[in-house]
């Protein structure tokens, strides 16, 4: 794929890591980086959380420092508040660009006419992107959808707005709001997109191998692709689109030794990465605190071990004690038990019967 280029940005190789409440922080995001993602987003920043100086706000914005290329990604319905939120993101220095969401469908956002719901109104939608272009000199995209549901999804209509609102690039989950993240994405709207306009656009939905993604970019013909769930548990999926590589890490069937041992380690990176990344917001934070870094760090890794030891024998013992480890020593424990057994499943058996 060729390099990729809006405003002041440069995406080498533009394989890319999607925004995902919940899992790309700045650990998930640095190893990305490091494994060969072009370019990493934030998690959804809410501008009204900009706006009342909230402090859990400001922690999603939390960067290494050194993520580069980034976006800032944020939502709201207000293009004032909007407007202030970049402007904010603009000044802390960490970004490349902004991006606007205009596809979340989760109820707390298209409740407030954010996220997927400007899909309903592209008069609003246009006018938001506008506003913001106007007030920063960074670069603006947005990342939306093929449309909200069938009553509103003129993926054509979506991307003219976007285009003749003023945004540099353009980032399309292919799938309606209405089904979240389920169901076959269209990747032939992606090509409709790509033929009609003239800004770069980004296709997104149901990447997770190599294969995937070459038959997106056959499909639609589409700048770059952005990686999701393909990527959780997985950055190297980066370097094997990268290198056109099949053999890298395959998750989703039993892997070689050497394999696994590079899976545990780095589960280990991953989960001291976080509790770094909760050390730092808790020194900046002037609110007491319900756990402790480790304790925060052990908590937010929950969601992704079941994407590492994906495909694994016994696994769902792991799984079941996770709830209750608390410790970085206890949760490795586990994790060095269950790759035991599947490195060396005799020992494993033995264990088992005492
Ligand atoms: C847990 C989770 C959180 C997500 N959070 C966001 C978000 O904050 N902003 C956003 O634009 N999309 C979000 N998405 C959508 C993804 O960015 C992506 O569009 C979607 O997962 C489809 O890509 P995939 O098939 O590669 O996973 C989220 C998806 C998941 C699964």
């Amino acid at each position: 794929m060729k390099p990729l280029q809006f405003g002041s940005v440069t995406i080498d190789c533009p394989v890319v890591l999607a925004p995902m409440a919940g899992y790309t922080d700045a650990a998930m995001r640095t190893l990305c980086l490091e494994h060969g993602a072009g370019a990493v987003y934030t998690e959804l920043t809410s501008a009204e959380g900009i706006r009342r100086d909230s402090q859990n706000t400001f922690a999603v914005l939390k960067t290494s420092g050194n993520e580069h290329p980034i976006a800032g990604h944020i939502f709201g319905r207000d293009p004032e508040a909007m407007a202030e939120a970049a402007k904010y993101v603009e000044e802390t220095g960490l970004f490349d660009w902004i991006d606007l969401n205009c596809g979340c469908p989760v109820k707390k956002v298209v409740s407030r006419g954010a996220g997927a719901a400007l899909l309903k109104d592209l008069p609003a939608l246009g006018n938001l992107i506008s506003t913001v272009r106007k007030s920063v000199s960074l670069p603006v995209t947005v990342k939306t959808r093929i449309g909200f549901n069938h009553d509103f999804a003129d993926h054509l209509e979506i991307g003219r707005v976007v285009e003749e609102s003023g945004a540099d690039m353009i980032a399309v989950h292919a799938r309606l709001a209405k089904n979240f993240h389920g169901g076959d994405p269209d990747w032939e709207k992606l090509g409709e997109m790509k033929q009609a306009l003239n800004i770069p656009v980004i296709g997104n939905g149901g990447v997770n191998s190599v294969a995937d993604a070459e038959q997106m970019v056959d499909v639609s013909g589409v700048d770059g692709v952005m990686i999701g769930r393909g990527a959780i548990g997985n950055p190297w999926i980066f370097d094997e689109i990268r290198r056109g590589r099949r053999d890298a890490c395959d998750t989703g069937t039993v892997p070689q030794a050497s394999r696994l041992l590079e899976r545990r380690a780095m589960m280990a990176e991953h989960l001291k990465r976080l509790v770094l990344l909760n050390e730092s917001k808790q020194e900046v934070s002037s609110r007491a605190v319900k756990y402790t870094a480790e304790e925060a760090a052990c908590i937010q890794f929950r969601t992704h071990i079941p994407y590492y030891v994906k495909g694994l024998f016994d696994k769902k013992q792991l799984l079941i004690k996770l709830a209750s480890l608390l410790t970085v020593d206890a949760i490795m424990d586990e994790v060095d038990n269950l790759f035991e057994k599947n490195i060396n499943p005799r020992r494993g058996a033995e264990s088992a019967e005492g």
